[in-house]
């Protein structure tokens, strides 16, 4: 296992990859409402990117080894869809939650970031597990620097998913970026403290936490890519790619749009 270390050059390239993944969910956000289908999305997504900022979606082709390309520009994920829903007929409806997720290349670099949208009004059981893995992404994202080791990261993470009474997922992960979509390390958003990879600056990854209402146990989909939870339990996750800096992190999708760090975020950075 290798991790690339970014140059200042990189770092640079990085920031508007990042910056430009998040422009695409600021852009998304306002169609985000009753009545329009995820093809529509990808459709509007698409176009964004490729005509707008003019960079390349990652995700269209894709085709990691032992899967098929890929067939859209982002990935739609519906309820009880854990990760890589793929774009289609589904039309959204009120009470619905969506994670979009957005990965775009520019100038050879990729930035990968994803939110949850509310769609209309959603039960107050939702908005808690939305809420809830926001958080605990950020409870990943805080310990980020360097001399703490992934599992750290993990171990933060599923402490508080589970003291909330929710479950990780554990066949999908964060990951590092840079030139390559999917580099090392695996970032996984379970685990021991002082375990795993010691973090160095410029190592520059995911922290995209999945967290079940239900059972962790997920399912593969006959398309080769959708992912649910075999209870039908709901899902929600978020993401964003980080830089490791010589004091601490530094969260590279970031955009006007993006939401605010919780509360505790700022506790935690007095506290260090
Ligand atoms: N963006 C996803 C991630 O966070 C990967 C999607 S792969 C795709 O790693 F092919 F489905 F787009
Ligand atoms: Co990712
Ligand atoms: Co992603």
């Amino acid at each position: 296992m290798s991790i690339s270390i970014k140059t200042p050059d990189d770092i640079a390239k990085m920031r508007v990859a990042g910056r430009l993944g998040s422009e695409v969910l600021d852009y998304l956000t306002p169609h985000v409402k009753p009545g329009v289908t995820t093809r529509e999305l990808d459709r509007l997504a698409h176009d964004y990117i490729v005509n707008v900022q003019q960079a390349i979606p990652a995700p269209l082709n894709y085709a990691p080894p032992g899967y098929t390309p890929y067939p859209a520009s982002i990935c739609t994920s519906v309820n009880h869809v854990v990760c890589h829903g793929i774009p289609g007929d589904k039309m959204l409806k009120d009470g619905d939650v969506i994670n979009i997720d957005v990965t775009v290349i520019k100038h050879g670099f990729h930035g990968d970031t994803s939110r949850m949208f509310l769609v209309g009004k959603v039960p107050g059981h939702v908005q808690r597990l939305c809420q809830t893995t926001y958080e605990a992404m950020w409870h990943g994202i805080v310990r980020v620097r360097p001399g703490i080791r992934l599992g750290d990261i993990g171990h933060a993470i599923q402490v508080f998913a589970e003291s909330a009474g929710y479950s990780v997922v554990r066949e999908f992960c964060g990951h590092g970026i840079g030139r390559m979509f999917h580099e090392d390390p695996q970032v996984l958003h379970y685990g021991r403290p002082g375990t795993l990879e010691e973090l160095r600056p410029g190592m520059v990854f995911t922290i995209e936490p999945m967290i079940n209402a239900g059972r962790r146990d997920i399912r593969e989909m006959p398309d080769g890519w959708t992912i649910v939870t075999k209870d039908r339990s709901l899902s929600a996750q978020w993401e964003h790619t980080v830089l490791v800096t010589d004091t601490g992190y530094e969260v590279l999708t970031v955009s006007a749009g993006t939401p605010a760090p919780p509360e505790f975020v700022s506790e935690y950075a007095n506290a260090a």
